[in-house]
């Protein structure tokens, strides 16, 4: 598959969602970077009015370079449309993301978001959650040593960046942990949601209405 023009592929198809006068939560990610410079197209060939909440500094950044208005919650508190990446979709269209350390900002806007779509290339299909991508949280430093000894048994990983801790767009790190097959991810949510220091984790469970997925073959759409 051409990864990369499966994205270009599935972030057409997400532009076309998008309808005049929308607030959209913007994603983050290569395939969310591949939406936007089409929703810039859009923007600009349609005069589409539309502003967006940037879900990173990454995709704030790739908004001003492209000309995409953005807004903030604190101007724009309910969004539409939500349009973002993921790193494993399972059939159900539960979703693994984090992957970029964004999943924070991305679970906030997808929450204040009336629709969520994920985009993803083909890749991402797992028939299991956690099958083949470790599972992101966010934690604050401080309580770094205690949710470590917490989930001990999901061997959590300090996720690096040149040899230091990778730094989230709040300032703190990320641990990856090797879940394997998420059996039940409910309550493994419930139970990262319970523990203390972790600030978010990266299962979105219930939360994608639609999935498109970008193929060798065009964009295949699977719906809830
Ligand atoms: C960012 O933290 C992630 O949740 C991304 O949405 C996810 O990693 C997908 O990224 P790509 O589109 O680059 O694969």
């Amino acid at each position: 598959m051409d990864q990369a023009e499966a994205k270009r592929k599935v972030g057409r198809r997400a532009a076309e969602l998008v309808d005049d006068g929308q607030l959209l939560g913007l994603g983050s990610g290569s395939t969310v970077a591949a939406f936007l410079v089409a929703l810039a197209d859009r923007i600009e060939e349609e005069t589409l009015s539309v502003r967006g909440v940037p879900t990173s500094h990454d995709t704030q950044r790739r908004c001003e370079e492209l000309g995409i208005p953005t807004t903030t919650l604190d101007e724009e508190p309910r969004l539409a449309l939500t349009i973002d990446g993921a790193d494993e979709v399972a059939p159900d269209l539960d979703l693994i993301k984090g992957g970029g350390g964004a999943l924070f900002r991305e679970k906030v806007v997808a929450t204040a978001s009336d629709r969520f779509v994920a985009i993803v290339d083909a890749s991402k299909a797992a028939d299991t959650l956690g099958e083949g991508f470790d599972l992101p949280i966010e934690v604050v430093e401080y309580a770094l040593p205690l949710v470590r000894e917490e989930l001990v048994d999901l061997d959590p990983e300090l996720r690096t960046d040149d040899g230091d801790p990778f730094r989230t767009d709040n300032g703190n790190v990320i641990l990856d942990l090797a879940t394997g097959p998420i059996e039940d991810p409910q309550a493994l949510a419930h139970r990262l949601d319970r523990t203390v220091g972790v600030l978010e984790h990266g299962l979105f469970l219930d939360v994608a209405e639609r999935c498109l997925v970008g193929t060798d073959d065009g964009v295949q759409e699977r719906k809830n």
